[in-house]
């Protein structure tokens, strides 16, 4: 067994099997994994719908035991360390656990002896199922990714999402640019930001949004709410110009009329809907590779 904590971890060949792996679960040309001898549990210590839910169903498709444990009554409120509260869940023979922190590295300190540790996200800092399971539509999409120009616009100074993408994308041959307002800007060689969105939307196969997190703005940032879509979001001027056959994501929770127009939510390049749905195809792979390899 072993963890899953980021992709910078695995192989370019490994990540592309997983990829192949969730895409043949979705299309039944593999059966699903049988992890009924295991069992798996989530401990989310950030708000999740998707992810956690995700898990939850890929955890029992696959026959595993599943055990969601709520933090809010958990011992981690007495004081209790996450070290001692995974050495808990091991000795309660969980053999592994799906955790969401808003700690960035919250697992480099864990000793994962008695149970394995799957990223649920890291503070600002990783994503890896997300991503996986964005790379797993882009796949599904373009049956390639050498060569596409990618992206991502939005509050990349908090997201997660956009730290695991640009590096994941950028090794499977992707051409990645970012696109933010200034006080969104994540400053970092990898990141290739682009500055006249409306001149320059109609140059890529993806287009993902990123959430914009007001739960991590000050009051001044959330001025720049009430015109951001006009200024920065997916409007329906920005859809218009969209490349042929191009695809728009967002890994969600999106704010309407925020970063994204609702205006295009039912639009025909819009790929949200299909993320959530491959993403219990990506968590069943990723749930093998920890449980079975
Ligand atoms: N995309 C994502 O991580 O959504 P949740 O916060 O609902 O899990």
């Amino acid at each position: 067994m072993q963890n899953f904590l980021s992709l910078d971890n695995l192989q370019e060949n490994e990540i592309l099997q997983l990829i192949t792996e969730a895409l043949d679960y979705k299309n039944e040309k593999r059966s699903l994994p049988d992890l009924s001898k295991h069992s798996v549990a989530t401990f989310f210590l950030e708000n999740s719908t998707r992810t956690r839910t995700s898990f939850e169903v890929a955890i029992k498709k696959t026959g595993a035991e599943f055990y969601s444990i709520d933090v809010a009554t958990s011992a981690i409120h007495k004081g209790e360390s996450l070290q001692d509260t995974l050495d808990t869940l091991g000795s309660l023979n969980i053999n592994a656990v799906v955790i969401r922190s808003s700690e960035e590295f919250y697992y480099e300190p864990i000793d994962t002896s008695l149970i394995k540790i799957v990223n649920g996200g890291d503070g600002a800092h990783e994503h890896p199922s997300q991503a996986l399971l964005d790379l797993v539509t882009i796949y599904e999409e373009f049956n390639d990714f050498a060569g596409l120009n990618v992206l991502i616009m939005g509050d990349i100074k908090h997201s997660r999402v956009a730290k695991s993408n640009v590096k994941v994308m950028k090794r499977l041959g992707m051409n990645v640019n970012v696109f933010s307002p200034e006080i969104f800007k994540h400053e970092d060689n990898d990141f290739e930001y682009i500055y006249d969105i409306d001149q320059e939307i109609g140059n890529y196969d993806v287009v993902m949004l990123l959430r914009n997190q007001l739960e991590r703005h000050d009051e001044d940032t959330l001025k720049l709410h009430q015109t951001y879509l006009a200024d920065y979001g997916l409007s329906v001027d920005r859809y218009n110009k969209l490349k042929q056959g191009a695809i728009v994501m967002h890994p969600g929770p999106f704010n309407r009329d925020v970063e994204i127009s609702s205006e295009i939510l039912q639009f025909e390049n819009i790929r949200i809907n299909r993320q959530v749905t491959n993403g219990i195809y990506a968590r069943i792979a990723i749930l093998n590779y920890v449980l079975n390899n």
